[in-house]
């Protein structure tokens, strides 16, 4: 061993031991704050080469479903198809089939890029003031069984919307897929039934939502047999699911939304719920046109509305092309200023306008146009801080970034997929449908309830994103793709996070574009958050330097550490002619390729 890597084991042995994850190295001319592994595994386990195909994926049994579909000369999306039902089974804290999600597909052949809208919809009986009490006008809890589960929106049958992830997932394979979905959907459908091991987060995830879980007969029996969490090392079986998904395989979009499964679900919401048959007959799959933007001569494409990622993605790059961001360090207090003002101008903008643009009218190319940009440029002082106290709000609630699932995938063909898929808050409602294995949504939390109230991220809103029959909640998935100055593919990714997908996805950009990190460092590296309400810039487990601290107080910043992750980037990249996937080291992912 060289002398730098014993230094390295033995910070990170430190780090462990003292659950402090960051130390630093140095990476051509940059200085790199790295984030370290909260997990018992080396840091070669976050990333892989290869030269036909890549998949990035949150879980090991994902990525390796993924990569049996691209070796078996199945195409990105074959890839993607076999690795999110797989994803479904092994992180139902995340994501499912009882959820939805964004996804944008690249097409090599035809240079084009493909944006799938699967996200949940609002049910037909939803409507503005449906989380609010009729008199009092406060958020209403849910009652069930004549115990009252706070938050309505949030927890419980009513939070539940229309799941679209199973007609995405469907309407893209139907599309391009060239293996039966049937051989896709084995892995997923063995692993439920013949169950897998939970692992640290999981039980960690099951431990954070008992209190709700507890209430649901079909969850607490599934995640709390005998009355207590699953621990890391139990063997979780998914019969009821592992039949679902062997009723999609044989039936397709008709196993979910027709038929047994659908009666299921309907007769479970009958405790509380509002989805109705007619709900699941019509959903629908909706084909997007992706945001453009650019960046130092890099094409970024990324999710439009009903997503806010994409706008704000393109909007803070605006932002700051004015600056040359690359003549600082990395963790310089002067770049994170710059970085945290954009984030905070952005995110302002997001609670005033963004909405599904087919009930709204988003000012899109206003917010993502240069000329506006420059104008927010001037509003930014270089030596203070603004602040955002003149807007009111509320306590966001304590979170982790447990939920929510990104899968980027490339195939021999460099066709490339990056989706993000949900079910929002950790077990969405906390509820299962009985009888089905299928772990219900509560995306409805993801609407603004009541102007000026946060959801579970913190995020505010107003009219643009009020509840309204058959509209789509406003998301910050952003799935996204960057090219380079050649129309080249260079990078593919996207993370969970709530209101910091937007922020970890950019960072990884910057980092790549500005600092030339190699992707495992532009992955790894240190982030920050501002998502304008609450007036702080958010850092990961006191991940600056104390003296960059002080220097960002001294502006004006209030910096705020918190013990969750921002983000969890699944990426791939172009290096040197071969695609390298990195999984980010804040949790469980691992990319595999060939
Ligand atoms: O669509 C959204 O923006 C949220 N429902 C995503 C939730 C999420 O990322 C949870 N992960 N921590």
């Amino acid at each position: 061993m060289v002398p730098l890597q014993i230094l390295q084991k033995i910070v990170r042995n430190y780090c462990m031991i003292n659950s402090m994850i960051f130390f630093t190295l140095s990476c051509t001319s940059q200085r790199v704050r790295v984030m370290e592994s909260k997990l018992d595994r080396s840091r070669d386990s976050f990333i892989a080469k290869g030269t036909k195909g890549m998949i990035a994926a949150a879980h090991p049994l994902a990525s390796k479903a993924g990569l049996r579909a691209l070796k078996m000369g199945g195409n990105a999306i074959d890839a993607m198809v076999a690795a999110s039902f797989v994803v479904s089974v092994v992180r139902p804290q995340s994501t499912g089939i009882g959820g939805g999600g964004f996804m944008l597909y690249y097409n090599h052949s035809k240079r084009k890029t493909e944006v799938y809208d699967f996200r949940e919809r609002a049910p037909l009986a939803a409507s503005k003031d449906m989380y609010l009490d009729p008199q009092s006008k406060e958020v209403l809890d849910f009652e069930y069984k004549g115990t009252k589960i706070p938050k309505a929106s949030l927890n419980g049958h009513l939070s539940v919307a229309v799941p679209g992830l199973v007609a995405g997932l469907l309407d893209a394979h139907d599309a391009y897929g060239i293996l039966p979905l049937k051989e896709l959907m084995i892995d997923a459908i063995n692993i439920a039934k013949n169950g897998f091991k939970v692992y640290p987060s999981l039980s960690r995830a099951i431990k954070f939502r008992a209190k709700i879980l507890q209430h649901f007969e079909g969850s607490r029996s599934l995640f709390m047999p005998k009355g207590k969490a699953l621990e890391a090392g139990d063997i979780l079986v998914q019969s009821d699911l592992a039949q679902t998904l062997n009723l999609i395989a044989q039936h397709g979009k008709d196993g979910f939304y027709k038929g047994e499964v659908a009666k299921k679900i309907i007769e479970e919401m009958k405790h509380g719920g509002i989805i109705s048959q007619k709900d699941l007959d019509s959903y629908q799959v909706k084909k997007r046109k992706p945001l453009v933007g650019t960046y130092r001569n890099h094409r970024i494409v990324s999710m439009p509305p009903p997503s806010s990622g994409g706008a704000h993605i393109i909007q803070i790059l605006n932002i700051l092309s004015h600056d040359n961001m690359a003549q600082w360090q990395h963790d310089d207090p002067r770049r994170l200023h710059l970085l945290a003002e954009a984030m905070r101008r952005s995110y302002a903008d997001r609670a005033k306008y963004l909405g599904d643009p087919d009930f709204v009218e988003v000012p899109i190319h206003g917010l993502t146009s240069l000329q506006y940009a420059t104008k927010l440029r001037k509003t930014i002082n270089s030596q203070k801080a603004s602040s955002s106290k003149d807007i009111s709000h509320g306590n966001p609630l304590p979170f982790e970034s447990n939920s929510t699932t990104h899968i980027s995938v490339v195939d021999q063909w460099g066709n490339a997929v990056s989706t993000t898929q949900t079910i929002n808050f950790a077990f969405g409602s906390g509820v299962i449908a009985r009888g089905t294995g299928i772990v219900l949504n509560d995306e409805m939390d993801d609407f603004s309830i009541k102007t000026g109230s946060p959801n579970a991220f913190g995020l505010v809103g107003g009219k643009a994103n009020a509840v309204a029959a058959k509209k789509t909640m406003l998301s910050s998935m952003s799935p996204t793709l960057v090219f380079d100055h050649l129309g080249k593919l260079k990078l593919i990714l996207g993370s969970p996070g709530g209101s910091r997908i937007i922020t970890a996805t950019l960072q990884t950009i910057l980092n790549t574009i500005d600092h030339k990190m190699p992707l495992k460092d532009a992955v790894h590296s240190f982030r920050i958050h501002n998502q304008w309400l609450p007036d702080e810039i958010r850092i990961e487990r006191n991940g600056l330097l104390p003296k960059t601290k002080l220097t960002l107080e001294s502006m004006g910043h209030q910096i705020k550490s918190y013990s969750f992750n921002i983000g969890d980037v699944q990426a791939i990249a172009k290096e040197n002619n071969q695609w390298v996937g990195v999984s980010d080291t804040r949790s469980d992912g691992v990319p595999m390729g060939y």
